[in-house]
C-alpha cells in the first residue's frame, strides 16, 4: 500500500521501458549477444538511465544481478578516490558465472575534469572484469577520451503521450480516479520527467479520492491556472481592478509564491484568447518583471506592475 510508485511500477526489463526507442533496441542487442561495451547513457532526469541499467543487469545476471552489479553517485561519493576504492573492492572479486561485473556510475559529469581521467584510466585497468555504464545530463561535460571509449546512448524526455499512457496504466492497478485536466495538469509540471509524473500522481491521490487539475497543482506547487487565467483575462481586457484582486487573492489566500504565480503566468500567457502579436508583447513584458523578481525586489510590486503594464498593452 504504501510502497512507492516509482520503484514499484519501474520496468524491470528493456522491453517494457515507455519511449526510447532506438536506445532499448540498441541496447537488447547487446543482451543477445552477451557481450558489452562501457556505455554512456545521457539525458534529463526520469527519462530511464537508471532504470535501463537495472534492466541491463537483470537480464545479463537473472536473479544473480545483486552481486554483480554496483550502483555509485558521482555526486555522494567523496571524489573520485572514494569511487576508486569501492570499484577496486567489487572488482576484485570474480564475477559470479560471467566474465564481466556491470558498474553504473550516476551524475558522471559532477566529476570534474581531472576526476575523470582518473575515472578513465580506473576503467582501463578494470577492463578485463568490469563493464561500466555512465550516466550523465549533458554529454558535453564529459571529457572526450570517456566518450571515445564508449557505446553512446542518448535519452529524451518523455514524450506527453508515453508518459500520460503510463500515468493511466498505474491509475487503473492503483485504483486512482484522474480527470483528464488532471493528467494534462502533471504532464505540463513534469516536462518529460517520467518519475516527476508519478510522484505527483501518487501525492495527488494520498490527498483526494479523486484527482483534480487543482489537487496537482496543488501537491506540485504551482499556482491555480483557472485563477491565474481569469487574472490575466481581466488584466488584458483592461480591468485592472479584478486583475490585481485576482492577484492578492493568490498571494494572500492562497498563499502562492510569486515565482509559481509567473511560471503559471507563462503558460496561461499561450491559452489567452488575443493575437498573436500581443502574447509576444505579454511574453516579453513578463520576461522583464521575472527578472526583478529573480533580482529580489518586492514581489508583490513586481506582480501588480506587471499586471498594470498588461492592462496598458491593449492601447498600444
Ligand atoms: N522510459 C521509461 N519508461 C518507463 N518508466 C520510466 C522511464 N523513464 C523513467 N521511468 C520511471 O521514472 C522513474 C525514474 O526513472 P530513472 O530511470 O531513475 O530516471 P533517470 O533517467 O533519472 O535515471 C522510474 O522509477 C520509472 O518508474
Ligand atoms: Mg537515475
Amino acid at each position: 500500500m504504501n510502497e512507492i510508485w516509482t520503484e514499484k511500477y519501474r520496468p524491470r526489463l528493456l522491453k517494457d521501458m515507455r519511449g526510447q526507442e532506438n536506445v532499448v533496441s540498441r541496447l537488447s542487442a547487446f543482451i543477445t549477444e552477451g557481450s558489452l561495451p562501457h556505455l554512456l547513457l545521457a539525458g534529463p532526469a526520469g527519462s530511464g538511465k537508471t532504470t535501463a541499467s537495472l534492466c541491463i543487469a537483470r537480464e545479463l545476471y537473472g536473479g544473480r544481478w545483486h552481486s554483480n552489479f554496483l550502483e555509485l553517485n558521482a555526486s555522494n561519493e567523496r571524489g573520485i578516490d572514494t569511487i576508486r576504492v569501492k570499484v577496486k573492492d567489487f572488482a576484485k572479486t570474480m564475477p559470479m558465472g560471467t566474465r564481466f561485473k556491470v558498474i553504473y556510475l550516476d551524475e558522471a559529469d559532477a566529476l570534474t575534469q581531472d576526476a575523470q581521467h582518473a575515472l578513465r584510466r580506473t576503467m582501463e585497468k578494470y577492463s578485463e572484469t568490469t563493464r561500466f555504464i555512465l550516466a550523465c545530463n549533458y554529454m558535453s561535460k564529459i571529457i572526450p577520451p570517456i566518450q571515445s571509449r564508449c557505446a553512446v546512448f542518448r535519452f529524451s524526455p518523455l514524450s506527453r503521450d508515453e508518459t500520460k499512457a503510463f500515468l493511466k496504466d498505474i491509475a487503473i492497478k492503483e485504483n486512482v480516479d484522474a480527470e483528464d485536466s488532471a493528467y494534462d495538469a502533471i504532464l505540463d509540471i513534469a516536462e518529460g520527467d517520467m518519475r516527476r509524473a508519478v510522484n505527483v500522481l501518487q501525492t495527488a491521490s494520498i490527498l483526494k479520492k479523486k484527482v483534480t487539475e487543482k489537487t496537482v497543482n496543488e501537491v506540485a506547487g504551482g499556482a491555480d491556472p483557472a485563477a491565474v487565467k481569469m487574472m490575466l483575462q481581466n488584466a488584458v481586457s483592461g480591468d485592472y481592478k479584478k486583475a490585481r484582486e485576482a492577484l492578492l487573492d493568490l498571494i494572500l489566500k492562497q498563499g502562492f509564491q510569486a515565482e509559481d504565480i509567473m511560471k503559471e503566468v507563462y503558460r496561461q500567457i499561450h491559452s489567452l484568447d488575443i493575437p498573436d502579436e500581443r502574447k509576444l508583447i505579454l511574453m516579453e513584458k513578463a520576461g522583464e518583471y521575472e527578472f526583478r523578481l529573480t533580482e529580489g525586489s518586492n514581489p508583490r510590486i513586481q506582480l501588480e506592475a506587471m499586471l498594470a503594464s498588461f492592462a496598458i498593452s491593449r492601447k498600444l
